[in-house]
């Protein structure tokens, strides 16, 4: 695992790719903020090619007291080997070294896996935000 601070450009490229890939799968909304490089994450590399083949990306929310887990990604051929949860597991550690209570997320209702993957990752209390477009 690999831990970044996204103010580098070429990691900040590399973490908006797979977020990309992530919202062409239907698996993260369209319209969510662009990543702006204030963020850290965690990259998940091929070992023989380096190439990332997943992600964490988070940060401290202002005014937050907990860490906010803003991307996860893993490209759908490395999925179920436990990827994710590494991943999800070194961002804990930092939440934890850094004395944060708490990790969160959000997902869309339609995210299944991810509502199943969190499951099984121990997160378990949920609030639901719902939108409506002005226009
Ligand atoms: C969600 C995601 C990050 C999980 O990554 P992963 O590396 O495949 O997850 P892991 O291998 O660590 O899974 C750990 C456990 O979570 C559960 N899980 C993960 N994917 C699952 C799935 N598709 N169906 C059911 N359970 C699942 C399983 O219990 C799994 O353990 P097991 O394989 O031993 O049964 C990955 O599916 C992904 O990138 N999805 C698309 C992007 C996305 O939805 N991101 C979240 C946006 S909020």
């Amino acid at each position: 695992m690999q831990e970044c601070d996204l103010a580098d450009g070429n990691r900040l490229d590399e973490a908006r790719a797979l977020m990309l890939a992530g919202q062409l799968e239907g698996a993260i909304p369209l319209d969510r903020p662009e990543l702006t490089g204030v963020e850290d994450a965690f990259f998940a590399r091929d070992n023989s090619t380096g190439e990332a083949v997943g992600v964490a990306v988070y940060y401290l929310p202002e005014g937050f007291d907990h860490l906010w887990l803003d991307i996860l990604y893993v490209v759908p051929r490395c999925r179920r080997q436990l990827i994710g949860s590494a991943l999800v597991d070194a961002v804990m550690r930092v939440a934890k070294h850094r004395g944060f209570p708490k990790v969160e997320f959000g997902t869309m209702l339609t995210n299944e896996t991810m509502q199943r993957f969190a499951r099984h990752e121990g997160f378990d209390k949920g609030v639901v935000y719902m939108s409506k477009a002005t226009a």
